[in-house]
């Protein structure tokens, strides 16, 4: 049976509960600057956590920030947010984090990945708490800063203080992260929709469904500039509708023409057997085993597909039709 989905909102949190509490942010870069900015704003006390080596140590102290080894902010504070990469989590948990800890500690994580597929494994005596966003640090600071924020999933792995939902629901109110709505969820669901849903929808999916649609114009001898238009340019436009109409009250507002067409057209370019193969691939951790042994060895397949889309006549053609048509 389908549990009934629940939804925070800010009266649900109270900052008083991690007033006095310091938080660490380990990692400063697309979250880690955002929700610091926040917090800070907020009115709670904040230190970073990064290498040494790490170049952005200097924005940090530019944005007036204290910064620490990633082992003495573990030891300073009470609260540790990890915002470093997924890929490196593991490593990073064992050499910096790890001895370091303090019996009644709280972790967040703004993805369950890690601790799901126990590739950071937490004592039993602190808190491991979910507060996940759902877009972007830049967007994230931006909304906070008109007054809203993001919506974000929020979920308990262990509870050892017993006050790990007042600190985690504290700690989104803070960071901007519970005002539109933060949702019930667990590590695994998490961990699991996130990635399905990047890599088969919107970020893998939509990919190659845009390039290869240039591709079929361009390669039967349409403009790319066209192409562009046909293929990418109204993306928002349809997104947007879809958003707030739902996929019938987008095709309401889209001609006949392209209604019926898309119907038509639609399922033939989808193949739900993969979908349900890489869903599979995921939740086996065979994904994940494939992820952190690329970034083990080099990346040297993961740096080929980059280059192969920066280099992509699709890159070039938009880059020239944004400083034209926006
Ligand atoms: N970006 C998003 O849209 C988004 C959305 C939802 C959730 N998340 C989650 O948020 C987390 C952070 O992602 P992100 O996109 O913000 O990462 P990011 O932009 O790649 O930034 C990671 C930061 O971690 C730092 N770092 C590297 N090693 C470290 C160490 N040993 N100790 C402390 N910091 C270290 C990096 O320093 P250097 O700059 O020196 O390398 C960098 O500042 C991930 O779990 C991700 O899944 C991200």
């Amino acid at each position: 049976m389908r549990s009934k989905l629940l939804v925070y909102k800010g009266k649900d949190a109270n900052l008083n509960h991690i007033k006095n509490k310091t938080i660490a942010i380990l990692g400063y870069g697309s979250q880690g600057r955002a929700q610091a900015l926040n917090l800070r704003d907020s009115g709670l006390k904040v230190i970073i956590g990064l290498p040494k080596k790490s170049k952005k140590r200097k924005i940090v102290k530019n944005d007036g920030f204290e910064v620490f080894s990633t082992e003495d902010a573990t030891k300073k504070a009470d609260i540790l947010s990890f915002l470093a990469p997924d890929h490196l989590h593991q490593q990073i948990f064992e050499t910096q984090i790890k001895k370091n800890l303090k019996k009644g500690q709280a972790i967040i994580f703004a993805h369950a990945f890690s601790v799901h597929f126990k590739l950071v494994q937490p004592p039993e005596y602190v808190d491991v708490i979910l507060v996940a966003p759902h877009g972007p640090g830049e967007l994230l600071r931006k909304n906070f800063l008109q007054g809203s924020g993001l919506t974000s999933f929020f979920a308990i792995f262990q509870d050892y203080s017993k006050n790990a939902k007042k600190i985690g629901l504290a700690y989104a109110k803070g960071a901007g992260l519970i005002k539109p709505g933060m949702i019930k969820t667990t590590f695994e669901d998490e961990a699991i929709g996130d990635i399905f849903g990047e890599q088969a929808v919107l970020c893998g999916g939509l990919s190659e469904l845009i390039k290869n649609g240039f591709e079929t114009l361009v390669e039967d001898r349409i403009s790319p500039e066209n192409a562009y238009l046909e293929c990418v340019y109204q993306l928002d436009l349809i997104v947007n509708l879809i958003k707030s109409y739902g996929i019938s009250g987008m095709y309401k507002r889209v001609s006949k023409l392209a209604e019926y067409g898309s119907y038509l057209s639609g399922k033939r370019v989808i193949n739900k057997d993969q979908m349900r193969k890489i869903l599979k691939e995921i939740k086996a951790g065979k994904f994940t085993q494939r992820f952190l042994k690329e970034f083990q060895t080099g990346a040297k397949n993961y740096k080929n597909k980059k280059r192969s889309y920066q280099k992509h006549l699709l890159e070039r053609t938009g880059e020239r039709m944004r400083r034209r048509v926006g």
